[in-house]
């Protein structure tokens, strides 16, 4: 029997696949660990460019895995059949090895005698060619050789056959994209003559050049294979359903959404049962719900969602998200276990983000329609767009979506120019406060000072890297530390905590610091908060050197020179500060009693 469940599809690709030589890897996190230039894993090849571009990787030149992915793009395109928020990508890669031939044989084989599809019912595409790459008749040939008859082969422009680089420089090359029949009646053409009819279930990219800087192609030292195949898809093709939501493990899911509401709306059931789901998983990885970044994309899910639930008729106030979640766990914690491991700590994030959406919701949503009353033709000021955000939370896409829904739309210009406005007076504020919690700093404080980052990364590495600063405060006497964490520190991790540090203060790293801009530090992972904050240069302190650096943190300073100087360090003291931060109180004592500060490196 063919596999016909999400689990048996998923696991039979990576069995497949191993059969093959490939060594079966472990998918990565959806935030890129060094990647500064996209916001999320999108792509199976995401975490293995390094080993496109030639390094060896540990597990030999035949690599299959499970990648979840994000695709920003695709966000507002959730409610319709086949779009998620998040998906998962199976993908086989050859680094270097077998090419065209053995992608196709492969791919070929999967299908038709494993999933067992009706060849009939599939068809391809290959690159019609440009300056950069021929026609990729080599492609259609090797179709045509396996067993695709001749007219299901299309040839399409480098629009849609033709994958990457992900970021704006990279390895990529002309690709090759399966298709299943979803047309009326027996299947005819192919994509390039009647592309409404075929779904895509598979890209193989044949992967031959590096995107350089200028723009040029150049070949790459290896030819590549770099496939992703959309679990999600093929699971509605293998268990004969419409749409990703009424395949195995999404239904039940949907079914929470339909068992809460006292309205039915398709399009609002789909976007709380895919906003959800991603949310959960995205929290599992680290992030909670902001301002910037991949915080505000979260935040944007978690109220879309919700807005979407209340049309549905949902209660929200504040326990809504966590039923969700938690059949999302029961659905996929057997495959992402962070999910199941963190399952509190989501439940209680989401349930923060509801009641404070909950809150202004309403109001919210009033102001909106009058707006929208008084409104002359069909352009919402972006003034009063920004103004929505600023008092009532709404993200702009969630204030179009609902304006769209009236005919409207909004100014974004003037919102962008309020926004700008609104942010450099915070982050003139910012700053204020920030130079004076540090401007007093005698010897002691600049040791405490020290100490938190030695605190801030040994909590990161006992406790994960989803601890972030959230306050700090430094007398003569002791530091004050605030960190996102949502449970009691036990007396083992404290110990490791203070050991760890103490450590670091024994070795008597040296310290000191270096000026880049925001990019930079991210890109060589320096800790920090990543808002509107910082000034585009920020100093980085780096505590340790070579292979022993301690800590990397963005900071104003100033810092000892030495951690010797710093003296025995003791933590007195750990307890709640907030929903979702704890707090921990720590003393130095015994070291220099005149200290050297940290210069520049
Ligand atoms: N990297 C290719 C894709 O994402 C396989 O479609």
């Amino acid at each position: 029997m063919p596999p016909k469940s999400t689990d048996d599809i998923r696991q039979a690709y990576l069995d497949f696949f191993q059969s093959k030589g490939h060594a079966i890897v472990p998918g990565a996190s959806l935030i890129p660990e060094n990647d500064p230039t996209v916001l999320f894993t999108t792509a199976g090849m995401h975490p293995l460019v390094p080993y496109l571009l030639g390094e060896a990787h540990p597990g030999g030149n035949r690599i299959v895995d499970c990648q979840r992915c994000i695709r920003t793009g695709d966000i507002d395109e959730v409610g319709d059949s086949t779009h998620l928020t998040m998906f998962e990508m199976l993908g086989n890669w050859s680094l270097g090895d077998y090419f065209k031939e053995g992608a196709i044989e492969y791919a070929y084989e999967f299908l038709t005698e494993i999933l067992k599809i009706d060849p009939a019912l599939l068809a391809v595409t290959c690159f019609e060619g440009d300056d950069d790459a021929p026609k990729d008749e080599e492609a259609a040939a090797l179709w045509v050789k396996v067993g695709i008859p001749e007219d299901r082969v299309g040839f399409l422009n480098k629009k849609e056959n033709w994958w990457g680089p992900a970021g704006l420089t990279g390895p990529c090359g002309p690709d090759t994209e399966i298709f299943y029949w979803i047309g009326d009646g027996d299947p005819h053409g192919n994509p390039e003559s009647n592309d409404s009819d075929w779904m895509e279930i598979w890209n193989l990219v044949l992967m031959q050049y590096n995107r350089t800087e200028e723009g040029r192609f150049e070949p790459l030292s290896q030819k590549n294979v770099d496939t992703g195949m959309g679990l999600e898809r093929t699971a509605c093709v293998m268990q004969e359903v419409g749409n990703v939501y009424e395949t195995d493990r999404m239904k039940p899911i949907m079914d929470r959404v339909c068992d809460l509401a006292s309205e039915t709306d398709l399009k609002h059931e789909r976007i709380v049962t895919d906003h959800i789901k991603a949310a959960t998983v995205i929290i599992a990885d680290g992030i909670k719900p902001g301002n910037v970044d991949q915080a505000y994309v979260l935040r944007k899910i978690i109220r879309r969602a919700i807005r979407s639930a209340k049309q549905l008729g949902i209660e929200t106030d504040g326990s809504f998200c966590a039923q969700i979640s938690d059949e999302v766990v029961t659905q996929y914690g057997h495959v992402y276990g962070s999910i199941k491991k963190q399952e509190k700590m989501i439940a209680d994030t989401l349930a923060i983000e509801e009641e404070q959406f909950g809150k202004t919701l309403q109001a919210g949503l009033k102001q909106l329609e009058k707006l929208i009353a008084e409104t002359d033709g069909s352009i919402i000021s972006g003034v009063d767009a920004f103004h929505l955000y600023d008092t009532f939370g709404f993200p702009l896409e969630l204030t179009q979506e609902i304006v769209s829904e009236q005919g409207f739309s909004i100014n974004e210009k003037d919102y962008e120019t309020a926004f700008k406005a609104h942010q450099e007076l915070s982050r003139k504020g910012a700053q204020q406060k920030f130079a004076g919690g540090l401007a007093d700093s005698s010897a002691e404080t600049t040791k405490l000072h020290t100490a938190t980052h030695l605190l801030n990364a040994a909590l990161r590495t006992v406790l994960g890297d989803h601890i972030y600063q959230k306050g700090s405060n430094i007398t003569q006497e002791r530091l004050r530390f605030d960190f996102s964490h949502d449970e009691k520190m036990t007396d083992e991790q404290k110990r490791e905590v203070e050991k760890l540090v103490n450590e670091a203060i024994e070795a008597d790293l040296p310290v000191s610091f270096h000026v880049t801009d925001v990019e930079g530090a991210k890109e060589e992972n320096a800790i920090g908060v990543f808002d509107e904050r910082y000034e585009s240069e920020v100093k980085v302190y780096t505590i340790g050197e070579g292979d022993s650096v301690f800590s990397k943190e963005i900071c104003g300073g100033p810092h000892v020179a030495r951690t010797g100087m710093i003296g025995k360090f003791t933590l007195k003291k750990e307890e709640s500060s907030s929903s979702g931060v704890r707090r921990i109180k720590a003393i130095v004592e015994g070291g220099a009693e005149e200290i050297e500060v940290a210069s520049e490196s």
